[in-house]
Formats: structure tokens, C-alpha cells, sequence
């Protein structure tokens, strides 16, 4: 039996598709209210296919329960921030999860962590964790790192398809977490060694993190001198060897707008790229806030609240609002005294910020300038409706003549 900590964005999704698969399977979460929305048939958040697998991992028998369970098998995956102060991971969560996985668990159990960590986190906090509980880690207890890559909005395709990396001490213990994970993964599973596998999850985000700063830097470059960065890029692209990502509004959601500042908190001088590189993409929230100011301005529009944010979440077609570029801006805009901006998010049913609609029409009546900070299929597929009004497009997925941009 596998029992999963932490039934959030990672660990439900990853519990559903091992039970879904012929694993006898337990989730466990501190959150009661969540595990009870669990128990009582409902997933706890939006994502595609993810009721449906649901469905099927429940016939099959998953469990949910706050309670750690006894068993030869645990998956954590817990949240990973980093400390605001050092940019450094906090490892709280993992090494608090891990504690008390080591309550209960049988000797020779494995611990498997997914959550992502900086290099080095489960040599310097993980295992002496264990070793303060009297324990041996090869004897007592086996630890492996299986960083989870899947992003949300396709996590059960990617889920199925893309390849992991197992990061073990023993080889053999490698080797049966990959038979654990070739349950339902298609791709390919490397195994190797616990520090590498932590690294490798790090840089595939800071690799993101790194070319998005690229293509906002040049955005802003050509901001400054007037010129298309979109049909720069895209005639740049035409090149076999260029392929330049596309500028955005910032960088939101739990990895690559944190992770990359793990190897900057533990590199500080060598990482000078990767820092300057987050601080260009933390910036982009700003410099969209003085594009609205200079777009009012052009078009005669003085009162902030005629102006309206499209899109809380972090990215299109989710509900996973972490570190949104949206989110950054108002919290900007609230520095600057200038409080009024209105908003709207088809994802996002409760309220979480100020002046926020549910409604679209409503919204679109309050507003003189629509600033499109998220691509959902809603306003791509209904542009129309923006007819009319002044558009400042953050994503490039408006059509309408007459358009602004980044
Ligand atoms: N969200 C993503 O897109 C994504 C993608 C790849 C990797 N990751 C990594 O996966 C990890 C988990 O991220 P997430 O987005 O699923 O986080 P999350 O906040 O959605 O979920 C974490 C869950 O863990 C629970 N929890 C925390 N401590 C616990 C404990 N001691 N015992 C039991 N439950 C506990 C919380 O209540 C929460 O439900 C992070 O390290 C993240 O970096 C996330």
C-alpha cells in the first residue's frame, strides 16, 4: 500500500492515477476540511480529465484520512516556498511531513519526496531529520527524490507521458520505486543518484525561468524604441537554431516563479543569471502597471477603476491563482496608493481581491480598458465581446485591430 502526504495540486492527481492503476492506495492531509470534500466525492480543484480519474480511483478503493498510515511505502509531496529573506528553500513542510511519516512507519519502509527541493535539501535537513529519531537511512528507513514536472492544465496527460528521474541511494530501491511509478507512466524513468535528481528538477525550471526573462527583457527593449518584439521573435524563430519564448505580464504558479531562486539562495555568487533573470520576470507586473498608466494617458481615461484586470489565475484555463502576475500588480498598485483596478477570472468563483466581478458582462460594463493579464479560452473565444473598449493584451491572444501590447 502507497500512502500519499499532501492531496494538493501534485499529490491528488499523483494518488488518483497510482489507484486508478491497480495500487492500493491511502491519501493523507493535514487539511481536514479538504480530505472531507475528498471523502465526500468531489475533487478540489479544476483540471482536465482530473474528475473523471477521480471516478476511477475511487471505484478502485482510495482512501482519504488525516491520519498517517502504516505501511512500506510513502509519497510525500508537500509545498517547497522559499524564505523570503535568503530566496533559500524552506524545507519546513518536507522535513515536518517526513517526521511524522518516521512516527509510524515500519523499518525498511521508503520515503519517497516529490516535492521539489534545491540540491542538497534532503542531505542537509532530511537526513538528519532521521538520524535525530535514532534511525539509519539504507537500514531503518530508505529515502528516494521523485521530482514531479507535470503542469497544470495537462497534468494527466503528463502525468501518463512525460519521463521521470528517481534519485535513490541504493540502486535497488531505484529500481522498485520506478516499477512503483511504471504503473501508469509511459515515459521513460531514469534512476540515479538522490542529489542529481534534485538539481535536474531545478534547472528544467530555471532553464524556463531564464528564457522567459529573455523574451521579457527584449520586449522591453523594444517598448523603449518602438519596435514589434512579437514579430521580432517570431521572425527570429524562422532561424533553425533560435527559439525565443514569448513575453508575458510575469511569472506565476509553484515552480518556476520560486524554484530557480533555490540555486540563486544557495549560490548567490555564481547564480548571477539566474538572479538577475527573476528579478527581470518579478519586474513584469510593474511594467505593465506603467503601461496601463501610459494607455489611460493616451486615451484620456482618468480614474484607475475604469480600468479592468482579465484573469487572476496564474496561467490560462486553470484555478491555481500562486504567485500570479495579477496577484503581483495589485499588490503593486496597493503600494502606490492607486487602489481601483477591477477584476474578473471565469476560474475564480470566491472572492480573493478587492473590486473583484463574477460576471462578465458585469465586468465589461464597469470598465473603459480591459487588460487581458490571462489567455482563458473564455475571452479568446468570445474576443467580440472586447469590441468597443480599449484593449491592452498581455499575452498576445487577442486578434481585435487596434490592440495594445507589452
Ligand atoms: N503545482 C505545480 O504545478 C507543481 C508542479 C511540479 C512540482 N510541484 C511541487 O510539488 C510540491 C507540492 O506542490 P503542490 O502544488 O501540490 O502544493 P499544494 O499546496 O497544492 O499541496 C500541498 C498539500 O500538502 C498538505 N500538507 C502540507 N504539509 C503536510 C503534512 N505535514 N502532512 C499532511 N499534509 C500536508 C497541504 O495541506 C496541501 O494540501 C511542491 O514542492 C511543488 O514545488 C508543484
Amino acid at each position: 500500500m502507497v500512502n500519499v502526504i499532501g492531496l494538493g495540486y501534485i499529490g491528488l492527481p499523483t494518488a488518483l492515477m497510482l489507484a486508478s492503476h491497480g495500487v492500493e492506495v491511502v491519501g493523507t492531509d493535514y487539511n481536514a476540511g479538504l480530505v472531507k470534500t475528498l471523502e465526500s466525492g468531489h475533487t478540489t480543484f479544476k483540471e482536465d480529465g482530473l474528475d473523471d480519474l477521480f471516478a476511477a480511483a475511487v471505484k478502485a478503493g482510495i482512501r482519504f484520512t488525516t491520519e498517517y498510515q502504516v505501511t512500506d511505502t510513502y509519497i510525500v509531496s508537500v509545498p517547497t516556498p522559499y524564505d523570503d529573506f535568503s530566496k533559500k528553500v524552506d524545507p519546513c513542510y518536507v522535513v515536518a511531513a517526513v517526521n511524522s511519516v518516521l512516527d509510524v512507519a515500519p523499518k525498511g519502509a521508503v520515503v519517497v519526496i516529490e516535492s521539489t527541493v534545491s540540491p542538497g535539501t534532503i542531505d542537509k535537513y532530511v537526513r538528519p531529520a532521521v538520524e535525530e529519531k535514532g534511525l539509519k537511512t539504507g537500514e531503518d528507513v530508505h529515502l528516494v527524490h521523485a521530482p514531479e514536472r507535470i503542469i497544470p492544465g495537462n497534468m494527466v496527460y503528463e502525468l501518463l507521458h512525460n519521463n521521470r528521474t528517481i534519485g535513490a541511494d541504493e540502486r535497488e530501491v531505484g529500481e522498485r520505486v520506478k516499477e512503483l511509478y511504471s504503473s501508469f507512466c509511459q515515459g521513460e524513468i531514469v534512476v540515479t543518484g538522490i542529489r542529481t535528481a534534485e538539481m535536474t528538477k531545478v534547472v528544467e525550471n530555471t532553464f524556463r525561468a531564464v528564457n522567459i526573462a529573455f523574451a521579457n527583457e527584449l520586449a522591453k527593449i523594444c517598448r523603449h524604441d518602438g519596435m514589434d518584439v512579437y514579430e521580432i521573435i517570431r521572425i527570429c524563430n524562422m532561424h533553425p537554431r533560435v527559439n525565443i519564448l514569448q513575453p508575458g505580464p510575469g511569472v506565476g504558479g509553484h515552480c518556476i516563479s520560486v524554484d530557480p531562486w533555490f540555486l540563486v539562495g544557495d549560490y548567490p555568487s555564481l547564480a548571477t543569471v539566474i538572479g538577475e533573470s527573476m528579478k527581470v520576470n518579478d519586474g513584469m507586473p510593474d511594467f505593465v502597471l506603467e503601461r496601463i498608466y501610459d494607455i489611460m494617458k493616451e486615451n484620456g481615461v482618468t480614474d484607475i477603476s475604469r480600468v479592468g484586470l482579465y484573469g487572476l489565475t496564474y496561467k490560462e484555463n486553470v484555478d491555481d491563482m500562486r504567485q500570479s502576475p495579477t496577484l503581483q500588480l495589485l499588490d503593486s498598485q496597493a503600494r502606490h496608493l492607486a487602489e481601483g483596478l477591477k477584476v474578473y477570472d471565469p476560474f475564480v468563483t470566491r472572492d480573493v481581491v478587492k473590486n473583484q466581478y463574477h460576471d462578465l458582462d458585469a465586468f465589461l460594463r464597469c470598465v473603459d480598458i480591459v487588460v487581458v493579464m490571462v489567455g482563458h479560452d473564455e475571452i479568446k473565444k468570445n474576443q467580440s465581446l472586447l469590441e468597443g473598449k480599449i484593449v491592452f493584451d498581455t499575452r498576445n491572444v487577442i486578434t481585435l485591430p487596434g490592440v495594445y501590447h507589452i
